[in-house]
């Protein structure tokens, strides 16, 4: 036995556009980030797995390979979840010691945690000998949050994290569980995307998150359909008003914004998609700022501070901005011209310091592959 058995590494991601569209069979467009997780596996002769996280307790957090959900609590949560939907899709999995580093902001609606996720998998998956296929492990990480973690997530996250390609975004299709990868040059077409931390923390397994999903599911049953991809191809006004038909009252105009925020953001998506296919790069900008008008007036998932990054962002030159990930904090993606990001990203730090809030971090990001095995002996 060798001191490494198997390395698995995977990315972060930002979310080029389609925001809480995955969890309503929707659309949705990210990349990979140059960010990772990277996990070190050695395998061990008895059922304990120990995790270690560098930058983290210093002391490993240790489970049983057997574990179930509530028994292990925090960020080790991830991956004691992961042993768990192996195990109950039926895969043997060995004990084994982890060790994790990490360069994806946490916190920061970036996918710290799929990454974490994408990156264990990967390489219990070499570990194991389960060849398992990219979409079969994203859909394991995804059961890990929704059912050991208790986030109600939808799976763009890990789609991301495992199907990413360099220069290249992904059109992850929900409904298909499909992940095309669609050419997205950007130094080509002289664009840089900035990216804006604002370091507002944001949490997915506090409630609003699962809220928004919860009157999206209660509209997709008002509507008779199973979830809203299936009104998709219908003009948004009409779905809106057969939101209103039946005796009962109305929908309420609550439950229309957020339908209307998820059918037209799909639509932006195929916009997108279309403009990225005839390589029209730069036309992208104005939808990505209407995504963020969407999600601040009808989806409300904003904060102050995603509205004044973004807002500050457009009035520096930006060609589109908007937050990106679940919202409620996190960061924002803008378009800019190439030599532009350091004077966006200098007036959003301006806009920061005049409105009293935390300077905020901003790195320029480019397409990355997605995750892998290291090496694995
Ligand atoms: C989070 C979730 C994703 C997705 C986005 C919003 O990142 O993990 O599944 O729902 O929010 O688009």
């Amino acid at each position: 036995m060798t001191d490494i058995d198997a390395v698995g590494s995977a990315p972060g991601r930002v979310n080029l556009i389609g925001e809480h569209t995955d969890y309503n069979g929707g659309f949705a467009l990210p990349l990979a980030l140059p960010h990772r997780a990277t996990a070190t596996l050695r395998r061990r002769d008895d059922r304990n797995v120990t995790v270690l996280s560098d930058g983290r307790e210093a002391v490993p957090v240790e489970f049983d390979v057997e574990t179930k959900p509530g028994d292990v609590e925090g960020w080790a949560a991830y991956i004691a979840g992961l042993f768990w939907a192996l195990r109950e899709a039926g895969h043997e999995v060995p004990g084994a010691d982890i060790r994790i580093s990490s360069d994806v902001p946490s916190g920061a609606g970036l996918s710290s945690s799929a990454a974490l996720e994408c990156s264990v998998l990967t390489g219990l998956d070499a570990l194991a000998g389960l060849g398992l296929d990219p979409t079969t492990m994203a859909l394991l990480a995804q059961r890990t949050e929704n059912h050991y973690v208790g986030a109600p997530t939808g799976l763009m996250d890990q789609m991301a994290s495992m199907h990413g390609r360099e220069g290249h975004v992904v059109l992850f299709d929900a409904a298909a569980v499909t992940a095309e990868p669609i050419p997205c040059d950007l130094a080509a077409a002289g664009l840089s995307l900035l990216i804006v931390n604002t370091r507002v923390h944001h949490q997915h397994a506090d409630g609003e998150y699962g809220e928004r999903r919860r009157t999206c599911e209660d509209a997709a049953r008002r509507l008779g359909v199973e979830s809203l991809r299936d009104v998709q191809d219908h003009a948004v006004e009409q779905v809106l008003a057969r939101l209103d038909d039946g005796s009962d009252a109305g929908a309420g105009d609550v439950m229309r914004r957020r339908v209307r925020h998820v059918l037209t953001e799909n639509q932006r998506v195929e916009e997108t998609v279309e403009l990225l296919r005839s390589g029209r790069l730069r036309e992208i900008g104005p939808l990505l700022t209407a995504s963020h008008v969407s999600l601040r007036d009808d989806y409300e998932v904003t904060v102050q501070e995603l509205d004044v990054a973004v807002d500050a962002a457009l009035e520096a030159g930006a060609l589109g901005a908007r937050m990106t990930g679940g919202g409620f904090g996190g960061s924002i993606i803008a378009l800019v011209d190439d030599g532009q990001a350091t004077a966006v990203a200098e007036a959003v730090r301006d806009a920061f310091a005049g409105n009293g809030f935390t300077a905020p971090d901003t790195f320029v990001a480019v397409p990355s592959a997605g995750a892998g095995v290291v090496s694995s002996s």
